[in-house]
């Protein structure tokens, strides 16, 4: 924290469900948080709204006309927020040395670029956009070590790991210290918890007709559409499980994915002792990000204790490979390595938007992403952001010419 004490704050994804939810929690801590910049895509209105409120010093639109329409209506309100657009605006308030914080909540992988630069420039990275560092791995880890950066997870699950992690190793840097193998020693395995989604329970059959409205509507989480599909095919966890594996340094035959339907367990670690740690919480995304922003403090969130009794019963089931395919072929790209995670990523991202467009079903999803990593070239050679950049817009060709073919 700075000598005035209050964390300058960049916001990636503002007007998302991240975006909400951070927000939410900074309010209740006006002497600790000020917003310095606050980002989106399009969405125009809420930007606007957003900017009023928190009279940020910058706002981008990575979309131009956007940014164009979004300075023309500051400046009518005679709000001073200066406007800027594109990626090259993004950059500029991850960068700027008045930021301490970046929160990463853009989604998907158009939040790869400014992700990294926040790693590169040193800040506080909260980390909620996973397909950053899905696609990025190593990379992202090395830039964040080689960088003084502090990665801290705001995916629910990954904040519970390292809350259920020992101190001695979350004491500094997460990546430092995760890779630390004899400050590991003791830790056996991660246990990352999934609800298994609206359609835990649905055969085969019945998934072949599920519509988008029934996707997104997730049953304890309330979230973004796109990790809301992710959430029911279950790609969302096996994202996770890849997030886990570098986050955590931890071999994936020791991360087991649990599905545990009421959503209160956030995930577990399991001791060479027998012990096993687990973080409990509502259902609420401002537990990971206040942990996120003001650890090794604790601060309020606005989420409401969880009253144990009401929970009453926990269930836990294996995850079921053959009806959630999406989670299999997440396994199946760890172990190809290289580019694999990177094509799985753009796959996926192409297949959500088709079937919430409506141009295919909900079981096309994996079938989709799986014909993409076959005909893909998986190349081991992950060292640069271009190498990176490149497989995923040779996967979304791939991905939309499968789409067109299906037509
Ligand atoms: N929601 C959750 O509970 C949750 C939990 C754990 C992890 N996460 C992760 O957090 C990230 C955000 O999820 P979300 O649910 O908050 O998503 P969301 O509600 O869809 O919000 C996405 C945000 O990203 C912006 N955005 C979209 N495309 C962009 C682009 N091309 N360039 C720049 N900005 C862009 C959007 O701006 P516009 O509004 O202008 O489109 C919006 O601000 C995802 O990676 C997700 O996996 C989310």
């Amino acid at each position: 924290m700075k000598q005035s004490g209050i964390l300058q704050l960049t916001l990636l994804g503002a007007t998302g469900s991240i975006g909400r939810s951070t927000l939410d929690v900074i309010s209740r801590h006006s002497d600790r948080y000020k917003v310095f910049a606050l980002t989106a895509n399009t969405n125009v209105d809420a930007m606007e709204k957003l900017c009023e409120q928190w009279q940020p010093e910058f706002a981008v639109m990575n979309d131009e006309s956007s940014a164009t329409q979004l300075g023309s209506r500051l400046r009518r309100k005679n709000i001073r927020t200066e406007v800027l657009s594109g990626v090259s605006g993004l950059l500029q308030v991850v960068e700027d040395d008045a930021v301490d914080c970046v929160v990463a909540a853009i989604v998907g992988a158009a939040g790869l670029v400014p992700t990294l630069a926040s790693a590169k420039a040193g800040k506080r990275v909260l980390l909620a956009n996973k397909e950053a560092l899905v696609m990025s791995g190593k990379l992202f880890m090395d830039a964040v070590r080689d960088n003084n950066a502090l990665l801290m997870p705001v995916d629910s699950e990954h904040n519970a790991v390292f809350q259920c992690m020992p101190d001695s190793l979350t004491a500094h840097h997460t990546s430092v210290k995760m890779t630390n193998s004899e400050a590991k020693s003791g830790i056996k395995r991660i246990l990352l918890t999934a609800s298994g989604g609206p359609f835990r329970t649905w055969s085969a059959e019945q998934l072949r007709d599920v519509t988008p409205e029934q996707a997104v509507n997730h049953p304890n989480w309330d979230m973004g559409r796109k990790i809301s599909v992710d959430s029911a095919t279950l790609m969302n966890k096996g994202l996770e499980l890849i997030e886990a594996y570098w986050l955590f340094d931890m071999d994936i035959a020791n991360i087991d994915v649990v599905i545990h339907p009421q959503s209160v367990i956030h995930s577990m670690v399991s001791y060479e002792d027998g012990s096993v740690l687990a973080q409990l919480g509502n259902p609420d995304m401002r537990t990971p990000v206040a942990h996120a922003l003001a650890w090794p403090e604790r601060i309020e969130s606005g989420v409401e204790p969880l009253n144990i009794f009401d929970v009453a019963k926990l269930d836990f089931e294996q995850p079921d490979l053959d009806r959630f395919p999406c989670l299999r072929l997440c396994y199946e790209a760890i172990s190809m390595g290289g580019t694999a995670s990177v094509v799985l990523n753009a796959a996926n991202e192409v297949a959500v938007d088709a079937f919430l467009e409506s141009k295919i079903g909900f079981t096309d999803i994996a079938r989709l992403i799986e014909q993409t990593l076959n005909a893909a070239t998986i190349t081991q050679d992950v060292s640069s952001l271009e190498l990176i950049l490149e497989a995923d817009v040779t996967a979304r060709t791939i991905t939309n010419k499968c789409i067109s073919a299906m037509h």
